[in-house]
């Protein structure tokens, strides 16, 4: 049976206080399932244990902090919907974005897995890691990822947290900026030709040859804990927003943005095992240049995505789905859709401004893509109509990076993002 078509929709649609000019794509995913309870297969990827123990590690780290849930108000009231959360990873670890619980995560487990083969003893624990217990086995570990800033920045900061050695792969459109935050942290920087997905693979092929150990942020479905173990930590994120939420109730739709899709296969699945059958929507949101995760599920197998795929939501900038991912948001997202570069500029815009009288946030290109995507919706009575988006709605958004490159933060909005009052 054919699956529901994609429509391109124009806004056009009530609410004056943005620029409702910007065409999205949407569509209902035709693999997604609903009101069933977390499967095994999914279960196989993340789980209660899993979580458990990224939270034990990550909350035994200097500097950890809940980040905070901000309640929007005057957001909701002006999209005519019941409420909107924000969950806000602008200040995570100092580092601006969500990645540190994956990226730097993946590094600690990847190190103890490592130092107990060594030292054949059966388990090393996260505070023989932070004393230096192991100090010399670690500066004789070189750790490589690709990363298009963030993730870069998440194993580099790990990789300095825990003493060994960490090369980051970047490609051709990641900015200077973003480029000197991780190599600050004693990270060798190198430059890769063509896209994100190409210095996945130089990194992986280098770290063959070199006898390093890559820890990526997506799965081909050959190497598989670095990334798992990326993605549970990220479940934390999730995990503390449930927590947070002020209301029993579960929220009726969560916007996730998506890259190799592993935040949101990570948000999607804590949400599916925490309210079960009555777990929210999942919409996911994409760069128009570079929506895998659209087109794969459009055609229910992974399908690569080739071209430039630059987008200002550089974090999202992907041609390839993660393996690990596609196994929760196959029948784990409810609807995919497009989003242009001009929306997520917008939204971070509005958020500056606060010009629904909510407080003014601080957040990058590739953070507000959710927030873009559910603006575009409820702007647009079909578009509504589709996801099931009414005056009842309780949505949950997260905001996945602060001002991460100042510069182009400025450039956008218009201010620095010391000059945005918080
Ligand atoms: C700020 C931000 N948000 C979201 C994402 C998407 O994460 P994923 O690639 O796991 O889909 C990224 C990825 O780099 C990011 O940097």
């Amino acid at each position: 049976m054919a699956g529901p078509r994609p429509v391109r929709i124009d806004i056009n649609y009530g609410m004056s206080f943005f620029d409702n000019k910007h065409l999205f794509e949407l569509m209902l995913n035709p693999s997604a399932i609903s009101g069933v309870p977390y499967g095994t297969a999914q279960a196989e990827v993340l789980n209660a244990e899993g979580l458990l123990k990224a939270k034990q590690v990550i909350c035994s780290w200097p500097g950890y902090a809940v980040t905070p849930l901000i309640d929007f108000p005057g957001l909701a009231r002006a999209t005519g919907i019941a409420n909107i959360h924000y969950k806000d990873e602008a200040q995570r670890f100092g580092l601006k974005s969500f990645k540190p619980l994956g990226g730097a995560y993946a590094v600690a487990r990847l190190l103890m897995r490592t130092i107990a083969t060594d030292t054949r003893k059966q388990e090393i624990s996260i505070h023989d890691l932070l004393d230096g217990k192991y100090k010399e086995i670690c500066a004789g570990i070189t750790v490589t990822a690709a990363t298009d800033g963030n993730h870069g920045r998440s194993v580099a900061w790990g990789a300095r947290m825990f003493g060994c050695r960490c090369i980051i792969f970047i490609n051709e459109a990641v900015s200077e900026q973003r480029e000197h935050a991780i190599a600050d942290l004693g990270a060798v920087v190198r430059r890769n030709p063509g896209s994100y997905d190409d210095a996945v693979r130089t990194a992986r092929e280098t770290a063959i040859h070199e006898g390093w150990h890559v820890v990526p942020d997506t799965s081909d479905g050959c190497i598989i804990e670095a990334p798992r173990n990326v993605t549970q930590g990220y479940a934390l994120m999730a995990a503390e927003s449930i927590e947070q939420l002020p209301y029993n109730t579960p929220p009726t739709h969560i916007f996730l943005q998506a890259g190799v899709g592993g935040m949101a296969a990570a948000t999607c699945a804590q949400f599916w095992q925490h309210f079960g059958v009555d777990r929210p929507k999942t919409i996911l949101v994409e760069p128009d240049g570079s929506a895998c995760w659209f087109e794969s599920l459009k055609r229910k197998e992974p399908v690569v995505i080739k071209g430039s795929l630059d987008s200002l939501m550089g974090g999202l900038a992907c041609g390839e789905v993660s393996r690990l991912a596609w196994i929760i948001l196959k029948p784990g997202a409810n609807a995919a859709m497009k989003i242009s570069d001009e929306a997520a500029a917008d939204a971070m815009r509005l958020l500056a401004a606060a010009e629904c009288g909510d407080a003014p946030l601080v957040a990058g290109e590739s953070g507000v893509a959710g927030l873009a995507g559910f603006l575009a919706i409820a702007g647009d009575r079909a578009a509504r109509g589709k996801v099931g988006l009414d005056s009842s709605s309780r949505v949950v958004l997260f905001g996945t990076e602060g001002a991460t490159d100042p510069q182009a933060y400025a450039e956008i909005v218009g201010r620095k993002p010391e000059a945005i009052a918080v």
